[in-house]
């Protein structure tokens, strides 16, 4: 039998995973079915209890439920504890494992299909999130050479730095006015992009040369994207993030890594 796979959220229609994961299936010979799953937004435990009943292998999870599919799942991956949040989870044996794909599908995004290493780079990550947290271990475990997060609410800032301290990496916490730049790579984690608008950023984090990356995507460049450009950096969004965090997801529960090259080139003709 074709084993089932979904993406459960709410909004879900514009997700763009199940193309994704039809394409991995295609190109890797696996016989999967992926489909959207709307949930009632009071109604995720429910719907999670079905999939498993009706025999699904796993599910992505995204916005608004990554946090209570954290509290759901009956064993979690190190990297979805340190996230705090689960977009992957895997039925197997009476278990709901979780997991964390975001983070590491944004490393493979800058390291392998930006060429931009980031062993010894300084990194600067805007907000301080589940998007930011789903981040910083992933960041580290790359070897930069410091993270410096800066965030609105500068306590939110100063409590996920402390989380991560002792990882030997320098990590430090910031308003958006003590940002001394410039720096090597620049994130923007917050969910300014969804409003159209950006944080207020300086523009001496950028000079010519930084990666100016911003985890969301649209048809067309977000503000925080036009403004690092305008000083220079090199600019990407987060369209290479979604399709490396499902190539993780894929590999976790298919045993098999899809290409991602000419899929991600074909969703850029199709924005
Ligand atoms: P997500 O899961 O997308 O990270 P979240 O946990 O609600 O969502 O976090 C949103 C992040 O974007 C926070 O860092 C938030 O800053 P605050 O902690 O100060 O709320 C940040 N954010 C949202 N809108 C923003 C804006 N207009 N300017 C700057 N930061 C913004």
């Amino acid at each position: 039998m074709t084993d089932r796979y979904c993406v459960i959220g709410n909004p879900i229609a514009h997700s763009k995973s199940p193309q994704i994961h039809a394409a991995f299936a295609a190109e890797t010979g696996q016989d999967i079915h992926y489909e959207r799953c709307l949930a009632p937004l009071d109604g995720f435990a429910d719907v999670l209890r079905t999939l498993v009943q009706q025999g699904y292998k796993g599910a992505n999870v995204t916005v608004p439920f990554k946090l209570e599919a954290a509290t759901l799942a009956t064993r979690l991956t190190e990297r979805a504890r340190a996230a705090g949040a689960v977009n992957t989870l895997s039925f197997k044996d009476g278990e709901i494992v979780g997991d964390n794909t975001d983070g590491p599908g944004l490393v493979a995004d800058i390291v392998r299909n930006a060429g931009f290493a980031l062993a010894n780079k300084r990194i600067l990550l805007l907000g301080a999130g589940g998007a930011a947290r789903g981040i910083m271990l992933p960041f580290i475990d790359e070897h930069p050479q410091s993270i410096l997060v800066a965030n609105r609410t500068r306590a939110t800032a100063d409590s996920l730095v402390a989380g991560f301290a002792g990882n030997g990496v320098q990590l430090a916490a910031c308003g958006f006015d003590e940002i001394e730049g410039p720096f090597d790579i620049v994130v923007n984690a917050t969910s300014a992009s969804l409003a159209d608008t950006m944080p207020p950023v300086p523009a001496s984090a950028f000079a010519k040369g930084t990666l100016a990356l911003d985890i969301m995507y649209g048809s067309a460049p977000s503000a925080f994207m036009n403004f690092a450009a305008g000083q220079g950096a090199d600019t990407r969004d987060g369209l290479g993030m979604l399709v490396e965090q499902a190539a993780e997801a894929f590999t976790l529960w298919r045993g098999v890594r899809p290409g991602t090259d000419e899929l991600l080139s074909n969703l850029r003709k199709q924005k």
